[in-house]
């Protein structure tokens, strides 16, 4: 059974032909994925991972976590991209709002601002802390710069040895700065496997370790992305989501629709919306091709957004994602004089209001040429966690390799870091800015 419902009635009306009529070439993309041969084919690793993920590691993974419970009040990950947003939409999934967990995550190194830094280092004046660093180049500027100033502020505080115990690194196997200073310092190191790219390491330490630690069930994450390795797993689109959306969002993109957003109706899918966006923009925006990849969170963003794609350019479709069950709820109260006139929701849960804005927001963004597909997802679980990354990734390699693009590189990321470390003198950047 899905675990994920792909609705796509909305949206067949805006097609030229039924998605199911690419069954074809999707066959054909998915031997190439299964069998390692297209584009970037060394990047893959990621297909098999909730089946051949390291088993001895994720104990080490568990044990760390529970080390750092124990030792710290706040730890903190730094990281940037895919070494960031699949912890930081895992944490924001399944948090539950206004709960104070015993372990605080709090994030560095995904931006270059001196003023968050500096903050960040005075909130943990008077606080015992513990460090996460993950970057798979070991070289990023952001997080590396991010991971010199809190280190100092550690061994300051704890001596270098103790300072040690503190740090934790996630990094490639034998190669790269961060490797060389955590085998030289004697940190407890963990894998990002060399076929996994960044944007789709969810599932390995650079995920896994932050969300345990915090206290997410991980082993219900990986079961998930298990369950989700073996739904799609075959290419029929009668019975694989993951390729079904690929399809449509590639009919979509050809019928002139060039821009995708991701819009939720719950908070807690605000990071997953941050983590999709990287995962699909940097994996399919290449060679002049690719959706723009977009994301709102309703019914907020349709008091600024919403005029926009409801009356705005015609070049937008919709991917919804619903949630049927969201736990907790409130009940529109009755009031005697009814002054505000909501007398009428009286007795109403408000998820039940929710899930009307999210059916007339449908229908008028129908009306108004965008068309919606609707993804629904049973809860806010760590199991729907991992399936849902999962289910992204299988359909971002899919979509990628319909438009002929090497899904696992990003080169243009390249363009603005020459001009940066040009304009900051970092040796052999001298002559780029000529
Ligand atoms: O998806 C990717 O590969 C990138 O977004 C990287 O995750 C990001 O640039 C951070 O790289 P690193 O982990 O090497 O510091």
């Amino acid at each position: 059974m899905a675990h994920i419902e792909l609705n796509l009635s909305d949206v067949r009306s805006f097609l030229s032909a039924e998605p199911e009529s690419l069954q074809k070439r999707v066959n054909e993309i998915h031997k190439t994925i299964h069998e390692k041969t297209g584009l970037g084919n060394d990047f893959l690793g990621w297909v098999d991972l909730p089946k051949t993920y390291d088993k001895e590691e994720y104990k080490r993974v568990l044990d760390a976590a529970k080390r750092i419970r124990k030792q710290s009040q706040v730890l903190v990950v730094i990281g940037i991209g895919g070494s960031y947003l699949g912890a930081k939409a895992g944490l924001e999934f399944l948090n539950v709002p206004f709960k104070k967990n015993k372990l605080e995550i709090v994030f560095a190194g995904h931006h270059m601002s001196g003023s968050y830094l500096a903050k960040l280092v005075e909130y943990l004046k008077n606080k015992r802390f513990s460090i996460n660093v993950i970057s798979k180049s070991g070289t990023t500027t952001e997080p590396a710069i991010a991971f010199r100033v809190l280190k100092k502020e550690l061994e300051e505080r704890y001596g270098k040895e103790e300072a040690k115990n503190r740090i934790y690194s996630t990094t490639d196997q034998k190669r790269g700065a961060l490797y060389t200073v955590s085998k030289e310092n004697g940190y407890e190191m963990f894998v990002i496997p060399d076929d996994v790219g960044g944007r789709f390491s969810v599932l390995t330490p650079v995920g896994l370790l932050p969300l345990e630690a915090s206290g997410i069930n991980t082993k219900q994450i990986l079961k998930g992305a298990l369950d989700a390795y073996k739904r799609f797993s075959k290419p029929n689109l009668a019975n694989n989501e993951a390729y079904l959306y690929a399809a449509t969002r590639n009919l979509l993109y050809k019928s002139g629709k060039k821009i995708e957003m991701l819009v939720g109706y719950e908070p807690n899918l605000l990071f997953l919306n941050e983590w999709w966006k990287q995962l699909f923009g940097e994996s399919e925006g290449k060679d002049h091709k690719g959706l723009f990849v977009a994301s709102a969170g309703f019914s907020t963003d349709l008091h600024s957004l919403g005029q926009y794609i409801q009356e705005g350019e015609r070049h937008l479709f919709e991917t919804v994602i619903q949630v049927s069950n969201t736990g907790d709820d409130v009940m529109v109260p009755e009031e005697e004089n009814d002054l505000d006139e909501l007398n009428y929701l009286k007795g109403k849960p408000l998820s039940f209001v929710n899930a009307q804005a999210l059916k007339g927001t449908m229908m008028a963004h129908h009306d108004g040429e965008v068309p919606n597909i609707l993804l629904t997802i049973p809860t806010f679980d760590a199991y729907t966690f991992g399936y849902l990354v999962y289910f992204f990734e299988k359909a971002c390699a899919m979509s990628a390799y319909m438009i002929d693009v090497n899904p696992f590189n990003q080169p243009g990321v390249e363009a603005y870091k020459k001009n940066m470390f040009a304009l900051l003198g970092k040796k052999g950047y001298e002559n780029i800015l000529k």
